[in-house]
């Protein structure tokens, strides 16, 4: 008897937990359907999603071109936040030898980056273990980024072993065409082509450079408007550089234009500026054949597409004028609605007394120029000199560099848009 009771009461209770199981189940289906944040899932995947995933991504960012922020806005979209570590000159000048770059200019020109949420200054060179840890407990981070090219530590081991062991490792695919030894190529030449006669040493440091690099410069005969640049531009990457941010209808638009070559700390500090003097920066570029008209042939040294990307990377820039004219015409003032041109007070020499047409002749005639003071003294010829005066550094490391690219470029193969 007593069991038989006891049978009919757990039937009777497996019915009813049966029942209401179903009844619970079917109500989060339908409320599911009805109210979707309230799902259980959904509640888990959000408390998750609070949390962002932040990727690190370290680098020297020596002389920083536009393949080092497309590396870095594909380090961004692997999670919410970047943090970024930047190499201690110390580290730059004991591994590849004395960076151009300064610490403080390099850590400008990064964290101005519209990618980068934060920098981490004197990163080491290779990730020791005490550093992964740092980065793991101090910085909450969830994932270590670096590019497929691989990074082999003097002992021979990889550098972000400790890394991909950890289940903490991601990659990025290295897709654009440039490299600071390029740059540097491109610099040596547009030296060589002024003052080979009367300095052998870059001449030879030329010749040295770009033996099997490039055909071309043995040629001889073409000059200047020779490159190196294995960069094909896509409107896709101009599209992925770009804002989608358009200006308010009560913006107070802020033009600035510019060279913009070899895109240094300089360029981002007055920028900088000429955005807090607005609510839209809108920089127009100009052309290589303008650049070359006005410092000589052989500049500009990156292109008008490597220079809007540079330009287009920096956080305080909204738009780019890809190719914009020297003079800045009413017609032009009207049609973007422009309320304030500004300038530098640092600018290559001669750049705006070459002849006698005033650039800003028709905004100052409106009375809506402003001459801002740069708050660093550096041109692109600042950057040319540096790397000139340290070209025997530069030779021994062009000759390890060069080699280690060429065999990287050999074994590429197709690459996605990304
Ligand atoms: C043009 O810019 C001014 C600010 O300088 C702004 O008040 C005005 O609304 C803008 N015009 C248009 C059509 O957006």
């Amino acid at each position: 008897m007593g069991s038989g009771v006891g049978l009919e009461t757990s039937r009777r209770f497996l019915a009813t937990w049966l029942i209401g199981g179903l009844v619970a189940g079917l109500s989060v289906v339908a409320l599911t359907a009805v109210w979707p944040e309230l799902s259980p899932l959904n509640i888990v995947g959000k408390r998750k999603k609070k949390r962002p995933i932040r990727v690190y991504m370290d680098g020297c960012f020596d002389m920083m071109h536009y393949g080092h922020c497309n590396a870095l806005r594909q380090a961004r979209a692997l999670g919410d936040q970047l943090i970024v570590g930047v190499v201690s000159d110390d580290e730059i000048t004991i591994n590849k030898g004395p960076p151009v770059t300064p610490l403080h200019e390099r850590m400008l020109m990064v964290s101005a980056l519209k990618w980068v949420d934060e920098v981490i200054p004197d990163a080491p060179y290779a990730i020791t273990e005490e550093f992964m840890r740092k980065l793991f407990d101090e910085y909450n981070i969830d994932y270590i980024i670096h590019g497929d090219d691989p990074c082999i530590l003097p002992d021979g081991t990889d550098a972000y072993a400790l890394a991909k062991k950890a289940g903490r490792y991601k990659q990025i695919k290295r897709t654009e065409g440039v490299s600071s030894t390029d740059i540097v190529g491109r610099m040596l030449l547009c030296v060589r082509e002024r003052t080979s006669s009367e300095n052998p040493s870059h001449a030879s440091l030329q010749r040295q450079f770009s033996h099997g690099h490039n055909q071309k410069y043995d040629d001889g005969g073409s000059g200047s408007r020779t490159r190196v640049s294995h960069f094909l531009p896509t409107s896709r990457r101009i599209v992925q550089f770009s804002n989608e941010k358009v200006a308010g209808p009560n913006a107070r638009i802020v033009y600035i234009d510019g060279a913009f070559d070899l895109f240094h700390a300089g360029h981002v500090e007055i920028l900088r500026l000429a955005r807090g003097l607005g609510d839209f920066l809108l920089v127009g570029i100009h052309t290589d054949q303008t650049v070359s008209a006005n410092r000589g042939a052989h500049r500009p040294i990156m292109n008008l597409h490597e220079r809007s990307l540079s330009v287009l990377a920096c956080q305080y820039v909204d738009e780019v004028i890809i190719g914009a004219p020297w003079e800045i015409s009413k017609d032009m003032i009207t049609t973007f609605n422009i309320s304030l041109v500004v300038h530098g007070t640092v600018a290559e020499d001669g750049d705006y007394e070459k002849d006698n047409r005033d650039p800003y002749a028709v905004p100052k005639s409106m009375d809506i120029v402003k001459v801002l003071e740069s708050p660093l003294d550096i041109t692109t010829s600042t950057i040319i000199k540096r790397i000139v005066s340290n070209h025997e550094a530069y030779q021994k490391r062009n000759e390890r560099k060069g080699e280690s690219e060429r065999k990287y470029y050999e074994g590429k193969s197709y690459i996605s848009g990304d």
